[in-house]
C-alpha cells in the first residue's frame, strides 16, 4: 500500500498535536510544520494533502497554499480558517486550495475532507502514470516499426542482388551440356526457395511491425486466389497434394489486394506443409451472407489441437524448424484490419480449417 502522506502547517502546538494524533490513528504518515518556511522545506520530500492554516507567523496561509501546489501540483491543499467570509473562500478557491474549512471543526468532517482529497490525488496520479505508460508504449512501438522497417531493408536489398546474381549463374549453367545442367542447377533451385523464403519472411516482418494504411477496392476471391495458386501449384506437385478451390463467382470483397494475396500465401502454404503427400487442400468460398464473404482453407493434414487454437496467432509461436511464428499473426492482423475476422476450426477432411471472414463487396 502507498504511504499518505498529510503536511500539517499551523502554529498552534496543542490543535496540531491533537490533530497528528488524529490522523496517524487513521494511517497518514504525518508531517507538523509551523511556519511558512519551514512548510515549504518539508513539501520539497514529497506530501499528498496538506492542512494550512491561514494565519501563520511568518506569512499568509492563502498565499503559502499557491506555493505548494507550485511545488507539487498533483497534491491539494486544505485551508483552515478562523473567519469564514466570501472574500476568505475567494481567494482559497483561486489560490488553488481543494477545500476550506472553517474551524472549530467536527473530526469526522475533517477526515472526510481529507480522505476526499487523498483519493482525489491517487486518482491524478493513477492517470499520469497511464498516460506516461501508454505514451511509453506508443514511443516505443514507433522506434521499434522504424528500426524494423530498416532493417528489413538492409536484408531486403543484398537478397535482392543475390537474386539477380543467381539468375544470371543460372542461365550461364543452362549454356552447359545437359549432364552436368542437372548436377549445379537442383541445389540452385533450393538456394533460389530459400532466398524467396527470406524476401517472405522480411514482407511478413514489415507488414506486421508497421502496417501501412489498406489499399481498399471491389475484388473476386477468384481474382485473388489466381496469382497465389500460380505461385504454388509448383510446390504442391512437388509435395504430391492436390491444391484446389470450389469458389463461388459471385463471391466478391472489399479489401487490399497485396496484403490478402500475403495473407492467402501464408494460409495456403501452411495447409501444404501440413498435408501429407497423397492429401488435399482445397479452398471453399461462398457468398451466402449479404454482408459477409466467407473463405474456408481446408487441409487433410494433422488440424490444430484444441489447446493451441489460440496460441498458434501469437507473435513467434511456431512448432516447424526454421518457422518464424510470424504468419498467422500477419493473418490476424490484416483481417482485423480489414474489418473481418481469422479462426481455426476443422476441416471435413479431418485437418485445419482456417475461416476468414471479410467485408462482401456490393454489385
Ligand atoms: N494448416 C495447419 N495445420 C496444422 N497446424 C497449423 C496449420 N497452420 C498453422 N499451424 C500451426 O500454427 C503454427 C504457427 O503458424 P505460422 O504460420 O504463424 O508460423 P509458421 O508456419 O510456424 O512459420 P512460418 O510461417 O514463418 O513458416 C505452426 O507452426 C503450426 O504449428
Ligand atoms: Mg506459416
Amino acid at each position: 500500500m502507498k504511504t499518505k502522506r498529510v503536511l500539517i502547517v499551523d502554529d498552534n502546538p496543542s490543535l496540531v498535536d491533537n490533530l497528528v494524533e488524529v490522523l496517524a490513528g487513521e494511517n497518514y504518515n504525518v508531517t507538523a510544520m509551523s511556519s511558512c518556511a519551514d512548510a515549504l522545506d518539508a513539501a520539497r520530500k514529497g506530501f499528498q494533502v496538506a492542512l494550512v492554516d491561514v494565519r501563520l507567523p511568518d506569512g499568509d496561509g492563502t498565499q503559502l497554499a499557491g506555493r505548494l501546489k507550485e511545488a507539487s501540483p498533483d497534491s491539494e491543499v486544505i485551508l483552515l480558517t478562523g473567519f469564514a467570509t466570501v472574500e476568505s473562500a475567494a481567494a482559497a478557491v483561486s489560490a488553488g486550495a481543494w477545500a476550506y474549512l472553517v474551524k472549530p471543526y467536527a473530526t469526522p468532517d475533517l477526515l472526510l475532507v481529507i480522505g476526499q482529497a487523498m483519493r482525489h490525488v491517487e486518482l491524478q496520479e493513477e492517470r499520469r502514470e497511464l498516460t506516461q505508460r501508454t505514451q511509453i508504449a506508443e514511443r516505443l512501438a514507433l522506434v521499434v516499426g522504424t528500426m524494423t522497417a530498416g532493417l528489413s531493408h538492409e536484408i531486403r536489398n543484398p537478397l535482392n542482388a543475390a537474386l539477380l546474381q543467381l539468375t544470371l549463374v543460372e542461365r550461364r549453367v543452362g549454356q552447359l551440356d545437359s549432364e552436368k545442367r542437372g548436377a549445379i542447377l537442383e541445389p540452385l533451385s533450393i538456394v533460389r526457395s530459400e532466398i524467396q523464403r527470406l524476401n517472405r519472411i522480411v514482407d511478413d516482418f514489415l507488414a506486421f511491425a508497421r502496417p501501412r494504411e489498406l489499399e481498399r477496392q471491389s475484388l473476386t476471391v477468384n481474382a485473388l486466389l489466381d496469382k497465389s495458386f500460380c505461385l504454388l501449384t509448383a510446390e504442391a506437385d512437388e509435395r504430391g497434394v492436390s491444391l484446389e478451390r470450389e469458389v463461388d463467382e459471385a463471391a466478391r470483397i472489399v479489401g487490399d489486394e497485396t496484403r490478402l494475396h500475403q495473407v492467402m500465401m501464408n494460409l495456403l502454404l501452411n495447409a501444404l506443409q501440413a498435408t501429407p503427400r497423397g492429401g488435399m487442400v482445397v479452398v471453399r468460398a461462398n457468398a451466402v451472407d449479404r454482408e459477409w464473404v466467407t473463405i474456408n482453407i481446408d487441409d487433410s493434414g494433422p488440424g490444430v489441437p484444441i489447446e493451441k487454437r489460440e496460441r498458434i496467432f501469437e507473435p513467434f509461436f511456431t512448432t516447424k524448424d526454421g518457422g518464424s511464428g510470424l504468419g498467422l499473426p500477419l493473418v490476424h492482423a490484416t483481417l482485423a484490419q480489414h474489418g473481418g475476422s481469422v479462426r481455426v476450426a476443422t476441416s471435413p477432411e479431418g485437418g485445419a480449417r482456417f475461416v476468414l471472414k471479410l467485408p462482401r463487396a456490393r454489385g
